[in-house]
């Protein structure tokens, strides 16, 4: 069992936590924003376009309200000093952002293997989307079930795991819209590799950022 050490926050500090919602909201800003005007086009009723999210709503509903509030509330989850100063509102928010994420994650992982996708998508993506939507969601139970045994460490590994993969919808678009802008709407592996390549680059960047916290931490 692994606990954390209580380190006293000061004003300073915690002043200098904040670019790290900052950042996670800014980078969930496109697929939330997607997520906003996806809404409001179904609201407005059946198109070619938005058919296939028209004639079966609820698993796109459940995903956008689930991703977007997860992501949201998971950017202020990874600012240590409220963390700290804050713990209890850090349980009330982890008890609603952790069903929110597996509701989006599963949601996700059901249009991918049950929906009828775009022509631009392929089979590679589908599997990409199966295994990423799997490592969020069983990131999250295993970040829970690990603090229910107060196993802090295994916990923030986890939580940490599943909130970068849910952030490749953000890296996503930092991926493929310069490809939208040169050579127009990705399709086939092209799109597929830029996808996975986001959610492999997220994971890579928060295994280092817990390495390095904890390394600071033993330090
Ligand atoms: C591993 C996690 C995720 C998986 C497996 C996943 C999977 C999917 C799938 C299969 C679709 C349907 C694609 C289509 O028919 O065009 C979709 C759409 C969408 N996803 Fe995700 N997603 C994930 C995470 C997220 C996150 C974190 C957000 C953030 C809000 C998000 C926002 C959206 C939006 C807005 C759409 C609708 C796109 C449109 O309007 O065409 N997704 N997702």
């Amino acid at each position: 069992m692994t606990t954390t050490t209580a380190r006293p926050t000061t004003p300073t500090r915690a002043r200098r936590d904040w670019w790290i919602p900052a950042s996670l909201l800014l980078l969930a800003a496109v697929p939330s924003a997607s997520g906003v005007a996806r809404l409001v086009d179904l609201s407005g009723g059946r198109t070619e376009e938005n058919a296939r999210f028209f004639d079966l709503p609820l698993p796109i509903l459940v995903h956008i309200l689930g991703a977007t509030t997860y992501l949201v509330l998971g950017a202020f989850q990874l600012m240590p000093s409220l963390r700290r100063r804050r713990p209890r509102w850090h349980r009330w928010s982890g008890r609603v952002l952790v069903p929110a994420g597996v509701a989006g994650g599963l949601s996700g992982m059901w249009m991918a293997a049950w929906s009828d996708l775009p022509a631009y998508d392929n089979e590679a993506l589908m599997w990409l989307r199966l295994l990423f939507g799997a490592v969020m969601v069983g990131g999250l139970v295993l970040g829970l079930l690990a603090i229910r045994r107060r196993d802090v460490r295994t916990h923030q590994r986890w939580m940490a795991r599943a909130y970068a993969v849910a952030q490749g919808a953000g890296t996503q678009a930092l991926v493929l819209g310069p490809v939208v802008v040169v050579a127009g709407q990705p399709s086939g592996n092209l799109k597929a590799v830029g996808m996975g390549a986001a959610w492999v680059i997220n994971l890579a960047v928060a295994e280092w950022l817990v390495r390095r916290s904890e390394a600071s931490r033993r330090g």
